[in-house]
C-alpha cells in the first residue's frame, strides 16, 4: 500500500520524505487554511519535494469553473492531481481531465455506488472518508471492502485512496481491505513506527551493550 501525507506543511512533508516513507501527498482547502500559506506557492513547494502525486483541490462548484481552475493547477508540476468534489459537475470534470491524461483524485466519497460513478469517469484515485463515516458510527472499513469488490468484479483501473485515516488501525484495517493508498496525518505514520516492547527492548540492549564495555567502531 502506498503512503500518501495529508498535510500542507512542508516541514512535515520534508521529515517524512527524507525517511523515505512517502510515495505522494494530499491537500485540501482546510489544511491550505490551517498552513497559512498561499495556495500555489505551496503546492509548487510540495510538488519540487516530492516525487510523486500531489493532490490540489480545485476550489469552485460548476463544470466550468473547475476546468479553468484545474487546467491551470496542472500547469503547475507535473505531479500534480486535480482533486475534484464527487459531485455531477465534478464528475464532468474528471472525464474532461482523464481524456487529457490528467491524474484526477475524486474526493469527499461516501458511498459505493459514487465510488462507481468516479471510476467510470476516468477517475485516477477515489477518495473514501473512513474517519468522517466513523464519526456518524456508520462503518467507514465496509466501504472499502465494498469499493475493492466492485472495482475488481469490472477490472477497473481507479485506485482507492483510504482517506479521513486517524488511527493506525485505520491504516492496518485499511491495508487488510485492499485500499492502493492511504493518505495519513503526519503524526499517524510516524506512531506506525511505536511499540512499547521495541521501547523495552532497545532499553535492555543498550544497557546490556553498556555493561560489556566495547565499542563497535
Ligand atoms: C484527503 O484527501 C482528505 O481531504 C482528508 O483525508 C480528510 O480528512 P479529515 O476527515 O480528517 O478532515
Amino acid at each position: 500500500m502506498k503512503f500518501f501525507v495529508d498535510t500542507a506543511v512542508i516541514d512535515d512533508i520534508r521529515e517524512l520524505n527524507d525517511y523515505g516513507l512517502l510515495d505522494g501527498v494530499t491537500t485540501n482547502p482546510s489544511l491550505i487554511a490551517k498552513s497559512g500559506r498561499n495556495f500555489i506557492e505551496v503546492i509548487s513547494e510540495i510538488c519540487a519535494l516530492v516525487d510523486g502525486p500531489v493532490s490540489a483541490e480545485v476550489a469552485s462548484m460548476d463544470y466550468a469553473s473547475m476546468i479553468k481552475e484545474g487546467d491551470y493547477l496542472a500547469t503547475l508540476a507535473d505531479n500534480v492531481v486535480i482533486k475534484l468534489p464527487l459531485t455531477l459537475d465534478g464528475l464532468k470534470a474528471c472525464r474532461y481531465f482523464s481524456q487529457k491524461g490528467i491524474k484526477t483524485n475524486v474526493t469527499l466519497c461516501f458511498s459505493a455506488n459514487q465510488a462507481l460513478l468516479a471510476a467510470k469517469a476516468g477517475a485516477t484515485y477515489i477518495s473514501p472518508f473512513l474517519g468522517r463515516l466513523d464519526d456518524l458510527n456508520l462503518d467507514g472499513m465496509e466501504l472499502i471492502r465494498e469499493i475493492r469488490a466492485i472495482y475488481d468484479n469490472y477490472g477497473f483501473a481507479t485506485e482507492i485512496l483510504a482517506a479521513s485515516v486517524r488511527t493506525a488501525n485505520h491504516v492496518k484495517e485499511a491495508a487488510i481491505a485492499g485500499a492502493d493508498v492511504a493518505t495519513i496525518p503526519p503524526g499517524v505514520i510516524k506512531g506506525l513506527a511505536n511499540h512499547v516492547l521495541t521501547d523495552k527492548g532497545l532499553e535492555q540492549f543498550a544497557k546490556d551493550w553498556a555493561s560489556t564495555g566495547q565499542t563497535i567502531l
